[in-house]
């Protein structure tokens, strides 16, 4: 206690020293009230409205303000359309088709399949009165692919690109006190990479509200700097706030900073005034020191967080905060990348964005269980090929320890690129994971005059914005010094290990350089020879296609050259598209040193042993080759003991010496019973492994990685399943189908077995069966203005009016003329039993007042919209009648494209399955906001069951938009 208030007082001292020009209050010690501050950033994932489909067209009416149509429309209905949740993906939710395209994992999306690809989300949210004269902001942080962004009937914007992060300031549109709606047209009818990339809104959205003048959106960039970037004394920091006076008067605020170190002290104050012009913007930039500050790091990812106010009036107006972290990086020609002033060889796999079960949408907490597993394998790096990360991927790297090559997607440098570019920098700059930002990846063009030119100006770009990081490109080129090579910071290299690289360095020995993209070995979990057949490539690691190399080439290539700074394998998890080398069944990439779900292949323990410091001991392949017995096995052993010994059975196969990055192998006669090894370092025993044949499948068996979550309707449990011999080992090569079923509070979000070639479900969709009544004999009249019909009454007369038909496309209205549009039907007390009763209309032209035995059940005012109206509380057993008023105000009008009457029973829930692959798959179980216990029960025919109990506690939840 004592000697934190010393140095506080210590630190309040040289604060007010530094800064007593300019510092009215130090608030050395002081935490800022948090309440008063008015920003706040709520959610806005929950229960949106979906409908996959195009009937709408565009939702754009060019002619005038506000009036855009269908489902862009403020009061369209959308009741019948399904309700989701955000992160959303649809295209994982479509079957395989082997007509589609095979680079994006034969989903029928995209070109060729309009029906699949575009999408409409809606979501209506009340804003308090007290919003009027707040700034407020919608965000995305991506959503797949052009999307179309209305509020409230307007257009507010249009985003190009599936992978960056955008915002449009609704300020002038909201209606404060009252109802919104946001509706957002997805088309993800072009492609945007050559891999699976999902379709949606497939990361957050986020209501941000501020007071008019405040810190702009990601107008906090803080960094800190040490004398000639080496760790050594106490760091500069320098913190630049871009102010937004959004009034129309001046403006002459304080800007306060404070920084809390990891264990949650003040460490650090400094302010600074402002002079805003009405309407303008405004960069202050403030500079404080950290004495003896915990540098970040991988192995130590220490966060420190700045605290910045913005007072105007002797009012605190604004409130921001982000996390940050203190370090150097550096990429030097001769030594490779240095962190923290120390060479550092990066230990780095690159990942597309898409885990087994949820496709493109992952919830957080997936984040954290990737990087994780990244990490186990001794990993440091991870590379966002080919494209933006979302943000909370940055979070689990800045919190787990993980350094970050950010990736732009395209290079260009025209506006709209440039734009997404400085987004993506402003965004992320923060983030101590990130240590190198990537311009693009194998540009065609990259050795032209014009490349040279884009990547300047990118590069230049990037350095405006962040002059602490170096920039990269990941060329697939050898010995070429042309086109972006020749102005690019740090060279990156994709594949083209040899000569070239060696000859490259010598010529350019100024230049640093980068293992951008290496590997791309192929491997299968759990299979042990090539079938083209099944789509399946060995696990041994001998496959890789022409340009690519083995896991053991690249790495000793790479740990033998430190001017290299290590680099990124292709890639850490599998992901979806891109089969290689074979084609369909195969669905999936085979390049991943996990699986689709993060089950290590043998690979894994490859790079385990000489990747990480623990001792690793690893056979392969597994032991279960009946038929095989007398046959010669090729055994061998990922393990980084000076020495390891072989046993099967029990008999000595002899000791062998493990040459720096290498394996040991043995030919081994097959006889069942149990394979077993010895590893030896410096004489010494640390480790010994066993594989056994495993029976017959007898259980299955759920293992979570975590049992307890938290109940904030996010959080979540991997569960591991796999089907088991009866004494409890894992069977390499069952491929049973499990069936599970998962009762409250939570819910299964996605299943996968890590199976390239498998084309079961990820998704299973509970189902709320319907029948529809079409309703025909419709008889009209016209009548001389909508309004009081005594006509609409359940008892009135219309035998002698016209007959109406429904069906057609077009009404027989005049422009300005109104009718009455009555019919009788019969409904059952059977029917009337239904969960839900809907009338769905084809279309109202223009104007319509829709009544059920005489009720009014609703209106609707938009021609192009198909109107439906919950009516099962206005019928009754027996006759029914419904009149709908109808006024056409222009062309020929009426009620149109028929009528029906949908019967919904009660939702039946999805069954959901799963085979396994090689003995594994994996549920991927979220929480409610509930708390309890899910059960999570796996069946299959011919074994024991398998329960997995997690608790689901009470937390605090996100604060979102109700
Ligand atoms: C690279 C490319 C990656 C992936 C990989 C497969 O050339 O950058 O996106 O396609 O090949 O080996």
């Amino acid at each position: 206690m004592i000697i934190r208030a010393q140095t506080i007082l210590l630190l309040r001292v040289a604060c007010i020293s530094i800064f007593a020009l300019t510092l009215a209050r130090p608030a050395v010690g002081e935490t800022l009230p948090a309440g008063t501050a008015p920003r706040e950033r709520l959610s806005l994932d929950a229960a949106w409205r979906f409908h996959l489909g195009n009937e709408w067209g565009t939702g754009e009416n060019l002619a005038k303000a506000g009036s855009s149509t269908g489902p862009a429309k403020r009061d369209f209905p959308d009741s019948s359309w399904r309700t989701v949740d955000l992160p959303h993906d649809w295209v994982v939710e479509l079957p395989f088709d082997e007509k589609a395209d095979g680079s994006h994992g034969f989903k029928p999306v995209g070109p060729g399949f309009p029906q699949n690809s575009i999408g409409w989300y809606r979501r209506a949210f009340a804003l308090p009165a007290e919003d009027a004269g707040r700034r407020l902001w919608l965000e995305f942080d991506g959503v797949f692919r052009n999307c179309t962004v209305f509020l409230n009937g307007f257009l507010i914007g249009r985003h190009q690109s599936g992978y960056s992060s955008f915002r449009y300031d609704i300020t002038d549109l909201a209606n404060c006190g009252g109802r919104n709606v946001v509706a957002v047209r997805v088309d993800a009818s072009q492609f945007e990479g050559w891999f699976y990339e999902g379709a949606g809104i497939y990361r957050h959205t986020w209501l941000l509200k501020t007071a008019p003048l405040a810190i702009a959106p990601d107008g906090l960039f803080v960094h800190s700097e040490f004398k000639n970037n080496r760790p050594e004394g106490t760091p500069k920091v320098r913190v630049q706030a871009t102010l937004r006076n959004g009034q129309a008067v001046p403006a002459t605020p304080i800007v306060r900073i404070q920084i809390v170190s990891p264990d949650d002290h003040i460490v650090a104050t400094a302010a600074k005034s402002a002079k805003l012009a009405a309407w303008s913007e405004a960069k202050v930039e403030l500079t404080t020191r950290i004495t003896a500050p915990s540098l970040w790091s991988p192995e130590s990812p220490k966060l420190y967080r700045l605290l910045a106010t913005v007072e105007s009036a002797g009012r605190v107006v604004d409130r921001s905060e982000t996390a940050f972290g203190i370090r150097t990086v550096a990429f030097d020609s001769a030594k490779g990348f240095l962190l923290n002033g120390e060479p550092y060889v990066l230990k780095g796999t690159c990942n597309h964005q898409d885990h087994a079960g949820v496709g493109a949408a992952l919830p957080d907490r997936l984040q954290y269980f990737r990087v994780a597993r990244l990490k186990e394998m001794g990993g440091n790096a991870y590379r966002t090929s080919h494209n933006a990360p979302t943000p909370e991927l940055l979070d689990a790297c800045d919190r787990l320890g993980m350094l970050v090559m950010d990736e732009n997607r395209l290079l260009g440098s025209d506006p709209a690129n440039l734009a997404r570019l400085e987004e993506q920098v402003r965004r992320d700059r923060n983030h101590p994971s990130v240590v190198v930002w990537s311009i693009a990846n194998e540009e065609p063009m990259q050795t032209t005059p014009a490349a040279r030119q884009i990547a300047q100006t990118m590069q230049q770009t990037i350095r405006d914005l962040d002059p602490t990081r170096p920039v990269t490109y990941a060329a697939d080129l050898g010995n070429v010094f042309q086109g972006i090579n020749s102005v690019i910071e740090v060279r990156g290299w994709n594949y083209h290990i040899g000569q070239a690289m060696d000859d490259y360095h010598q010529a350019h020995p100024l230049q640093p350089n980068v293992g951008t993209e290496q590997a791309s070995t192929v491997c299968t979990r759990g299979i042990y020879a090539n079938d083209k057949q099944r789509g399946y490539v060995s696990a041994y690691d001998d496959n890789a296609p022409s340009w690519a190399h083995t896991t053991e080439t690249w790495w000793k290539f790479f740990a033998a050259r430190p001017w290299l700074s290590g680099g990124f394998a292709w890639t850490g998890f599998d992901y979806r598209g891109e089969p290689t080398p074979y084609g369909w069944p195969c669905i999936n990439s085979h390049f991943g040193i996990v699986d689709a779900c993060g089950f290590p292949k043998d690979n894994f323990y490859y790079y385990q042993s000489w990747w990480g410091e623990r001792p690793v001991l690893h056979l392969l392949p597994h032991w279960n080759w009946p038929g095989k017995e007398g046959e010669e096995i090729d055994v061998r052993c990922f393990s980084n003991c000076d020495d390891v010994e072989l046993f099967l059975n029990g008999q000595n196969l002899g000791r062998q010496t493990m040459a720096k990055n290498s394996h040991l192998g043995w030919k081994v006669k097959y006889a069942s019973g149990a394979l077993s090894a010895r590893g030896y370092k410096a004489g010494r025993l640390v480790a010994e492994t066993k594989i056994e044949t495993a029976g017959a499948p007898a259980a299955v068996a759920l293992v979570p990685d975590r049992s307890t979550i938290n109940a904030d309707g996010e959080d979540l449990s991997v569960v591991t399943v796999s089907v088991t011999d009866s004494q409890g080992r894992v069977v390499p090569v069952a491929a049973n189908l499990i069936d599970f079923d998962l009762s409250s509070p939570g819910k299964i979000i996605g299943v996968g077995n890590g199976d390239p070639s498998c084309h079961e479900p990820d998704i299973y969709l509970s189902k709320q069966p319907s029948r529809s009544m079409p309703l025909d004999d419709w008889r009209m009249r016209e009548v001389p203005n909508p309004k009081n019909r005594p006509e609409t009454a359940e008892d009135f007369l219309a035998a002698d009016w016209g007959k109406a038909d429904v069906r057609a496309e077009f009404g027989p209205l005049a422009p300005g003329a109104s009718a009455v549009f009555r019919t009788r039907f019969s409904t059952t007390a059977e029917d009337l039993a239904a969960t839900r009763i809907l009338l769905n209309i084809g279309m109202i032209d223009d104007d319509g007042w829709v009544y059920v035995n005489g009720h009014l059940v609703g209106e609707s005012h938009d021609w192009s919209a198909s109107p439906s109206f919950e009516v099962g509380k206005f019928l009754h057993p027996g006759a029914n009648t419904i009149a709908v008023v109808v006024k056409n105000n222009a062309n020929q009008g009426g009620l149109n494209k028929g009528v029906t009457l949908e019967f919904q029973e009660p939702p039946v829930a999805a069954n959901w399955k799963r085979s396994v692959f090689n003995g594994l798959a994996q549920v991927i179980v979220q929480a409610s906001h509930e708390a309890g216990e899910i059960k999570l029960t796996a069946r299959s025919p011919g074994l024991a069951d398998a329960v997995a109990l997690i608790k689901s506690q009470s937390a605090a939840t996100r604060p979102a938009v109700p």
